[in-house]
């Protein structure tokens, strides 16, 4: 008999499709793939090294619940020189990602029936998240029409007519939809939070330095000295310093939410790992592949360019990281050989990887029916021939 809770929430739909390219893979099949959620980079050499030197140096040991003293004090410099904002290492909480992060946020904020507004197309994670600490997720959607983005009236409306919100998640640079909100556009948000000073925000920055010019990247922990308070930032590893399997990622915050967080952490984690923290502290006071962000630009370009001539497709600009999540109901109800009809997201995933051997991503996982995720984070030899595939297997 397993517990409410576990039963309450899915698998992650994203794992569950990159396991079956996977599996594919290991048989031998020549599978394309747009469905991982990780740079198709190596992490740099100066960061390994540091992470070597630390393993040979015995720096084997358990470190504090929320990370070393080191580490969160590079965190802080970071935050102050690229983000422009004071913290103190009482603030920061490190983590073992992002998702972790996350996953220590809602722990700590929600009481049961505590609502969390989540703009859709959201990251797969957040409304399972919320659900597994008894909160009750509020999907306000924000479609392609307008750009992915929740306006203010629209978080006004969800904020005046639900009388339970805890926090409300933003997320930009944003996975699945590769929008960014403008620094005005954030501003506008931000005064209307100002009129609910009890609602906490949750700003996943984890693409931060993924934004297309002219985008640019802003924090509402920038509005002001109480937005800052009432923020909880999440930053990771994963992205920037293609670290995702390291498992690093950290949250900055009020120091009553970050002692409530490390709290948690002591008793179910304990530390991130010890090496792979000395190798986070290399990655934040070096440089920041600039080569990798121009790659990631240049192909968002082109595959918005070869995404427009697959039929019953429409895909908007990338704004920042490396997905593009064109809307493709325009090929719902399309017959596909004799007994095979796409009538969903899912179908079209499913018979893509089949019969093209492409694997995307369906976005009923990311609150987003009508549309697929391509990651592409791939080489542009295999972004062209993927999208050669699917306009093969579908009918012109
Ligand atoms: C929007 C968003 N937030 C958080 C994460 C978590 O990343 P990690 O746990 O690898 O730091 C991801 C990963 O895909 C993401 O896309």
């Amino acid at each position: 008999m397993l517990s409410q809770r576990i039963n309450r929430i899915q698998p992650s739909p994203t794992l569950a499709i990159s396991a079956r390219a996977k599996a594919m893979r290991a048989a031998g099949e020549d599978v394309i793939s747009f469905d991982v959620g990780e740079p198709d980079f190596d992490t740099p050499q100066h960061i390994k090294d540091a992470c070597i030197k630390a393993l040979q140096d015995g720096d084997t040991k358990y470190t504090a619940a929320p990370g070393t003293p080191a580490l969160r004090e590079a965190i802080c410099r970071k935050l102050q020189r690229e983000n422009h904002l004071p913290y103190t290492p009482e603030h920061i909480v490190v983590s073992c990602g992002g998702k972790h992060s996350l996953y220590n946020i809602f722990q700590s904020i929600l009481n049961p029936g505590d609502e969390v507004v989540i703009p859709a197309p959201y990251w797969v994670s957040y409304p399972d998240q919320v659900l597994l600490a008894e909160g009750v997720p509020v999907i306000l959607q924000a479609g392609q029409e307008q750009d992915f983005k929740i306006t203010a009236q629209q978080l006004d409306d969800c904020l005046q007519s639900h009388e339970r919100v805890r926090a409300v998640v933003i997320n930009s640079p944003s996975n699945p939809t590769g929008a960014v909100y403008a620094p005005d556009a954030l501003r506008e948000l931000c005064a209307v939070l100002e009129n609910y000073p009890d609602v906490l925000i949750i700003s996943d920055e984890v693409y931060e330095h993924m934004v297309y010019a002219p985008n640019q990247q802003w924090s509402v922990a920038r509005h002001s000295e109480e937005f800052q308070q009432r923020t909880i930032l999440v930053h990771s590893f994963s992205k920037t310093y293609s670290m995702t399997g390291w498992r690093l990622g950290w949250t900055s915050s009020t120091k009553e939410l970050a002692g409530a967080m490390s709290k948690l952490q002591s008793q179910s984690t304990s530390n991130p790992t010890s090496f792979a923290q000395a190798g986070g502290i290399a990655a934040l006071d070096g440089p920041i592949d600039a080569g990798m962000m121009a790659e990631f630009e240049k192909r968002g370009k082109i595959i918005r360019e070869l995404l427009k001539d697959v039929p019953g497709f429409e895909c908007a600009r990338p704004e920042g990281a490396f997905y593009a999540f064109p809307k493709v109901d325009g090929i719902f109800g399309v017959m596909v050989g004799k007994d095979t009809q796409l009538n969903s997201a899912d179908d079209l995933a499913a018979y893509l990887l089949k019969a093209a051997k492409v694997a995307v991503v369906p976005g009923e996982g990311f609150g987003a029916p009508q549309h697929v995720r391509f990651s592409y984070a791939n080489s542009m030899e295999n972004i062209k021939e993927g999208i050669n595939r699917i306009l093969r297997a579908l009918p012109q």
